[in-house]
């Protein structure tokens, strides 16, 4: 069977001009609609290779209906929205896009932590009603102080390691992390601490969350352990809605349990816990813009595509999260 591509929404237009250069036929949906379920089982049926993005759910009900797929190339480096398992299974190639978004990612971690900190959109808002008219020394907008506090980093992995490297380095904080197995090199050069997950929701100001979204994972955070974290600390979350049991995040902030939260990311996107609309000063959130950079979407599409042509070749793609024989 000939080769055939499917592109499940809009990428960068140059990554599909290495599909023509390499004479693949594709299907591309350049719509920046979403395909329906339905449309994308119809279409997949023909394509030996799909590249798909995070709201493109590739359960076993899509991986049926595709009996010629060879490669899924995903266009983020979590894929918890494919079925590795099934597709490994049927002896389907599935790929990511790892480190090109990394130090991007860690940008908007870091942006969101900062800005709650300081209350920067809050601090935009008033100043577009024309609500400063005159300068206190006690303005009702008053922040914390990032440089110094304890930065408590859920999973250093790549994204958490930039992340910790911004705060060590950049913002003089101390650094405590969990992670499954200890990282020697970020202890050596940003002194970051391994410590337990307990610790690490007792000691920090601002934890950053920056584990895949796993079984283990989900829920991570709920109501007993924001009930551990200090009243005046903040979370941020980069990595997964569902780590964050939303409900739970609201009702912390409404008891004062914690101070804040910037979120990018939400439990059952693109929608957000009606909940979490209330909480104007204490809450930043943001439409998953994590790797939302011009460069970096760029070079995503592009290792995407590329896995994809390695693999049509018979090469071994360049980026694979699961073996296939
Ligand atoms: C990822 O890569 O997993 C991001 O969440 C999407 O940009």
């Amino acid at each position: 069977m000939t080769d055939k591509v499917l592109i499940t929404q809009k990428i960068y237009d140059g990554a599909v001009c290495l599909l023509d250069e390499a004479g693949l036929p594709h299907h591309y949906n350049d719509s920046d609609e979403t395909l329906a379920p339905e449309a994308l089982r119809a279409l997949v049926a023909e394509a030996t290779a799909l590249v798909c993005l995070l709201p493109n759910r590739i359960d076993t009900a899509v991986l049926d209906a595709a009996p010629h797929l060879k490669i899924i190339a995903n266009v983020a480096v979590g894929y918890d929205n494919i079925d590795v398992t099934a597709a490994t299974e049927r002896g389907i190639v599935v790929t990511n896009t790892p480190d090109v978004l990394t130090e991007t990612t860690a940008d908007l971690a870091f942006a969101l932590l900062l800005a709650i900190a300081r209350r920067v959109v809050e601090a935009d808002a008033y100043m577009r009603a024309g609500q400063y008219t005159r300068f206190e020394l006690f303005p009702e907008m008053l922040g914390v102080d990032v440089y110094g506090k304890t930065l408590g980093i859920v999973g250093l992995g790549r994204i958490g390691t930039a992340v910790a490297r911004r705060g060590a380095l950049g913002f003089g904080m101390k650094v405590i992390y969990t992670a499954n197995n200890r990282k020697e090199a970020a202890e050596e050069t940003l002194g970051a601490q391994r410590v337990t997950f307990p610790e690490l929701l007792a000691e920090s100001d601002f934890i950053s969350i920056n584990v895949p979204l796993t079984p283990q994972t989900r829920h991570l955070f709920t109501l007993a352990e924001f009930r551990q974290m200090k009243p005046s600390a903040f979370i941020i979350n980069t990595a997964r809605g569902p780590i964050i049991k939303e409900a739970d995040l609201v009702a912390a902030l409404a008891q004062g349990l914690i101070r804040g939260a910037a979120l990018d990311v939400f439990e059952e996107e693109p929608l957000m816990h009606p909940g979490l609309a209330q909480f104007r000063d204490r809450l930043i959130v943001t439409p998953h813009i994590g790797s939302a950079s011009v460069e970096t979407r760029q070079n995503m599409s592009l290792l995407a595509v590329r896995n994809v042509l390695a693999v049509l070749s018979g090469e071994r793609p360049l980026t694979p999260v699961n073996r296939v024989q």
